[in-house]
């Protein structure tokens, strides 16, 4: 695969693309806005209000879930610049937190997508998208066939009695 090179400023010192920064700042802007929407939607008593915020609060979170895969696609053409002068075991630190935060933005988002359909409630990206409630919530909590069925040479359980 052929990298590009990272780009420069104005002084000439390396930066990230113009993509990558306006994808890093609009994934933090969404995740301050879902997080806050998160801690304050839980204590609400049930009412449309409540519904809509939980509504806003799954499409804030995949949103980030895109954005990030987007973001990650983005770094794969095109490196970050290097950072500046530092000792190695900065440089060592602050390659291992960059990864962490990928995961975590992975992980965040789809464990609530995950947790979401655990419940019940199908999720509807921008309340137009539904998207598919999880196969997993089947075959670890309801115990039926539902992902069985992709299986050729797997032979399903038998469904629970309940
Ligand atoms: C960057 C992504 C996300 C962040 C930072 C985030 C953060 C949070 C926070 C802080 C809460 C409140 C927890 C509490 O006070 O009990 C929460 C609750 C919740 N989140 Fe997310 N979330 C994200 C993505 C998602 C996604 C993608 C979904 C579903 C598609 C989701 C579904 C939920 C649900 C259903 C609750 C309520 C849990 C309850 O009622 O106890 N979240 N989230």
């Amino acid at each position: 695969m052929t990298r590009l090179p990272a780009m420069t400023t104005s002084i000439g010192a390396p930066r990230y693309t113009s993509t990558a920064i306006a994808l890093h700042w609009l994934i933090a802007a969404l995740i301050v806005c879902g997080f806050t929407l998160g801690l304050s939607m839980v204590d609400l008593p049930l009412s449309r209000q409540k519904l809509q915020w939980y509504a806003w609060h799954k499409s804030i979170g995949l949103t980030v879930l895109l954005l990030s895969c987007a973001r990650l696609a983005w770094r794969g053409w095109h490196p970050p610049p290097p950072p500046p002068p530092m000792p190695d075991w900065q440089r060592r630190a602050a390659a291992i937190s960059h990864s962490m935060l990928y995961v975590l933005l992975l992980v965040i988002p789809i464990s609530g997508w995950l947790y979401s359909s655990a419940t019940g409630v199908q999720v509807v990206y921008l309340g137009l998208v539904p998207l598919p409630a999880a196969a997993l919530k089947h075959h670890v909590i309801d115990r039926d066939t539902v992902l069985w069925r992709m299986f050729p040479a797997a032979r399903p359980r038998r469904p629970s009695k309940g």
